[in-house]
């Protein structure tokens, strides 16, 4: 007997300094960027579901009132639309990668009850990142708040802000827009070694379709999808337009040997190897306004566009494939050799 027990013993020692030693070598995976299998998702969410359900029994909800809206409504849109979303602005890009990410409420609410709700606005859910609601102490918040959501899923954009109390279009205002972009877009932060663009002197209409691009995911960026993420296609057409009409004298980098050999090859091309003359696109009188100007921009940004296009990870607007096919059969060389051309270019 005893030796079976020292067995067991033994075992389960073993069976904890495997397990140790698993988590020590790092090879649990904890990336939230390739999701669970779909396995772990259900089994995550039936836990959470039967926790909740446990949790909310005895639970009694009092008599929802109409006064209970306004401040449940309010604290909805400073404290859960930031995560959830509301009716007056879809989630923000940066929590759809949250794992799991958070539901829009307007399609779930109507699978709990009055008691579950409450469950989970007073307490949260831990491990996912929906907080527990800020003060423990009392519970008639967290029920306005349950009242809310029941009234949620038929609210439109009009009715929610005006429970809300706020009558603006939800979104920031335009010059607050432009500001956030000058930030990162304008002359301070832009030199010869910046990696972001310059926007002045390009086409309103590259412009307004780069930013299409980036907010339907066809030119993948992160900065600029969450730059986006507050504007409405309306505010976009104001930006493309706003900033196209601007011209800025910007310093171009200097002209050197490199530059030389890309003037060759953006000029004439290179049959032997396939690469067409970047001239007949680019800077060039008379070419399509979708096509943008490539001069003065920062020798670095044109070099990573480069590489972004050759490995096919760029995207674009309606053309970018045609640029895609021109970057193909570009060298490294070429790319140092085109970027110090175009960047060392005078703008006019
Ligand atoms: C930091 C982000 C974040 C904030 C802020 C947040 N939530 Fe959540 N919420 C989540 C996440 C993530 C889940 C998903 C949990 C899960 O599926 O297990 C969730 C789930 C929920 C659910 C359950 C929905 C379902 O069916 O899975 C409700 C209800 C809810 N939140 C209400 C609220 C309310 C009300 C507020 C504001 C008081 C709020 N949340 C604030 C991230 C957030
Ligand atoms: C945090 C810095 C940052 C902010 C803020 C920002 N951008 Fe950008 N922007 C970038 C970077 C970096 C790129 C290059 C991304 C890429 O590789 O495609 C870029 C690219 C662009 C492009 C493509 C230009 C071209 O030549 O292809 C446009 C247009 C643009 N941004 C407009 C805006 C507007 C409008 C705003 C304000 C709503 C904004 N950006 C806010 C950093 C920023
Ligand atoms: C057949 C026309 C065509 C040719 C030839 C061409 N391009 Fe382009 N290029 C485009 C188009 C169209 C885009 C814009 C894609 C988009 O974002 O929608 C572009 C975009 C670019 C960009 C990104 C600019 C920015 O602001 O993000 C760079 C850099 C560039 N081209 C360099 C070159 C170079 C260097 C060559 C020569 C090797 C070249 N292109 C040849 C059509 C062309």
């Amino acid at each position: 007997m005893r030796i079976i027990l020292r067995r067991i013993s033994a075992g389960a020692a073993a069976l904890a300094a495997a397990g140790l030693f698993v988590a020590w070598a790092g090879i649990i995976d904890i990336r939230a960027s390739t999701g669970h299998w779909r396995v772990t998702d259900w089994f995550l969410h039936w836990v959470m579901r039967s926790s909740v359900r446990t949790a909310a029994l005895g639970g009694h909800a009092p008599r929802f009132t109409a006064a209970m809206l306004p401040l449940a409504a309010g604290h909805y849109e400073t404290g859960c639309a930031g995560c959830h979303g509301s009716p007056a602005m879809p989630r923000p890009a940066m929590v759809e990668n949250m794992l799991p990410p958070p539901p829009d409420l307007q399609h779930v609410t109507a699978t709990w009850n009055d008691a579950q709700l409450f469950e989970i606005v007073k307490h949260g859910v831990r491990y996912t990142g929906m907080p527990a609601w800020p003060t423990l102490e009392r519970d008639d918040e967290v029920w306005a708040m349950v009242a809310f959501l029941r009234e949620y899923p038929s609210l439109d954009q009009a009715a929610y802000q005006r429970l809300a109390g706020f009558s603006a279009t939800g979104s920031p205002e335009f010059t607050t827009i432009v500001k956030s972009c000058e930030g990162c877009h304008s002359s301070p932060g832009l030199n010869e070694t910046s990696l972001i663009p310059r926007l002045t002197d390009q086409s309103e209409t590259y412009l307004r379709d780069s930013l299409e691009a980036y907010a339907a995911g066809k030119r993948p960026s992160g900065v600029m999808k969450v730059a986006l993420s507050r504007t409405s296609s309306e505010d976009r057409k104001k930006l493309a337009d706003h900033f196209a009409n601007q011209s800025a004298a910007t310093e171009t980098g200097r002209a050197s040997e490199k530059s030389a050999r890309g003037k060759a090859l953006a000029e004439r091309g290179d049959r032997t190897r396939g690469i067409a003359a970047c001239a007949a696109c680019h800077d060039a009188a008379g070419v399509n306004e979708a096509y943008p100007r490539l001069a003065g921009q920062p020798i670095p940004y044109l070099e990573n566009q480069l590489g972004l296009f050759r490995s096919g990870n760029r995207g674009g607007g309606a053309y970018a494939a045609v640029m895609t096919r021109a970057a193909a059969g570009l060298s490294d060389d070429d790319i140092h050799a085109l970027a110090a051309y175009y960047g060392a270019l005078p703008l006019d």
